[in-house]
């Protein structure tokens, strides 16, 4: 087989026509998919043939045989998790950039990439009014981001008590307490496990899932030591906040890392008006968010960002005989994540930001806000439906008379296939919820939605 660019260009084509057929059916299409896992096998087949099939006919059945068992995350009229869609910019900058086949983990390997993913750090660290010396990586997704800003933050503690643990492990080191919101996100927890840190210990949240500041203090005064306070922007049923100034301050006295996990709320910030209710965020230490929910890039994109980059080196860091031996002031793409070789996804993060402009950015954000500000404006006037949430952000959960009808309503939604709405459970209570997070929902897609829960709820 030869390398020639034509050889590519009959599956790329093919691979057009389908990405075209799938993203001019979105608007309109049903969300559900129509074949489980076992149809989807089935029709596939699961025998791996002795000789090869030609790359274009890979496609094909891709394409063909690949659509229905989809879900269509990047409807408007999805509202699951918090997922978010693809912009035209950046789906076609991944393509490129999968293309180009390029290894993103030296600055010397592709140097483009590295521009880029450098350029987008610094318009993100702009656009949300972070440190501007803070360093930003592009890990595959939140999780990770929060396993970074944690491990950075475990390496400080520690350092900061005089125990060096790449050298002297965890066996033996001083007990790292981790304190944590009530309503974390789960992937904190298995950052933790991934960590060798345990389960934190729990700090009550009040009923918009904010961490209640007299019971932190208290928490703070009880120990001593080592400490992580591991707060949130955008609890994913309430889109709340934490109160970061007083949060903030009083961990800082007690000499602890601050990490935020802002998957999908550290957006906020690029929101003029949004942005005074995350003050003080300004002044954590690290901060997790996802580029593939609110900016819409496709999956998978996480942002890591640390605001003392030697933190980061002093965990992320190698030496190797075949790497140059002496780094460059400036980090290396590898010490800003926890991966060596990796993808440069920032460069989808440079396309969204240049084709939205500064102004788009701070549209997209809070067309989000508004849209779920009008959903629940909507619900509330439907009989027996409750909004449990203040919404100040893009998340909205709602519950009817009782659970067994809210699961009743919930199950009619699933099944109406026009929208996508699932359930929950949040604060004692059986819940439905709803995450405005594709910059492609519209009016009509809010009438449709409105219209589907009236269906359901009648
Ligand atoms: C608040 C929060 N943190 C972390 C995550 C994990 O993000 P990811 O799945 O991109 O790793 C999510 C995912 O929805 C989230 O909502």
């Amino acid at each position: 087989m030869t390398n020639s660019g034509d050889i590519f260009i009959s599956p790329l084509a093919s691979a057009a026509k389908f990405a075209k057929r799938w993203l001019d059916e979105l608007p309109e299409r049903g969300i559900n998919p129509t074949q489980d896992i076992a149809q989807v096998r089935a029709a596939f087949g699961d025998v791996l043939p002795d000789t090869g099939v030609d790359a274009t006919e890979v496609i094909e059945r891709l394409g063909t045989l690949g659509e229905p068992g989809l879900m269509a995350m990047g409807s408007g009229r999805f509202f699951g998790w918090v997922i978010g869609g693809t912009m035209p910019a950046p789906l076609a900058a991944d393509w490129v950039l999968s293309a180009w086949d390029q290894n993103a983990g030296a600055p010397m390997l592709t140097p483009t990439v590295v521009a880029l993913e450098d350029i987008a750090g610094e318009w993100l660290l702009d656009l949300l009014a972070l440190p501007k010396t803070a360093a930003v990586g592009f890990p595959t997704g939140a999780q990770m981001a929060n396993f970074g800003g944690l491990m950075a933050g475990r390496g400080e503690v520690l350092a900061k008590v005089g125990w060096d643990v790449n050298v002297a492990g965890l066996n033996g080191a001083p007990k790292i307490r981790v304190l944590v919101n009530d309503e974390r996100h789960v992937t904190i927890d298995t950052a933790l496990r991934y960590l060798g840190l345990g389960e934190p210990e729990v700090v009550a949240a009040d009923r918009q899932g904010r961490i209640q500041i007299d019971a932190l203090k208290r928490a703070l005064e009880a120990g001593s030591g080592p400490t992580i306070l591991a707060l949130q922007a955008g609890n994913i049923h309430s889109g709340a906040f934490e109160p970061f100034q007083e949060a903030i301050d009083l961990a800082h006295q007690h000499g602890a890392w601050v990490h935020v996990d802002g998957a999908f709320g550290l957006w906020a910030l690029a929101s003029p008006k949004l942005r005074p209710l995350l003050s003080g965020i300004e002044l954590a230490d690290s901060w997790a968010t996802d580029a593939h929910k609110t900016l819409n890039v496709p999956y998978d994109c996480g942002v890591s960002i640390v605001k003392e980059p030697s933190a980061l080196r002093r965990v992320f860091g190698v030496e190797a005989s075949y790497l140059p031996s002496e780094h460059d002031a400036q980090l290396w793409p590898s010490e800003k994540v926890a991966e060596l070789s990796r993808r440069g996804r920032g460069v989808t993060v440079w396309a969204a930001l240049l084709s939205l402009g500064r102004e788009g950015v701070v549209a997209l954000v809070e067309e989000m806000v508004e849209t779920a500000q009008l959903l629940a404006a909507e619900l509330r006037k439907i009989p027996g439906c409750r909004v449990l949430n203040d919404v100040v952000f893009t998340q909205v959960s709602f519950a009817f008379e009782n659970e067994a009808r809210t699961e009743e309503i919930g199950a009619k939604l699933i099944a109406d296939h026009s929208i996508w709405i699932s359930g929950s459970y949040w604060q004692g209570e059986k819940i439905l919820r709803i995450s405005v997070s594709n910059w492609a929902t519209s009016a009509e897609d809010r009438a449709v939605t409105i219209a589907a829960v009236h269906r359901a709820a009648s």
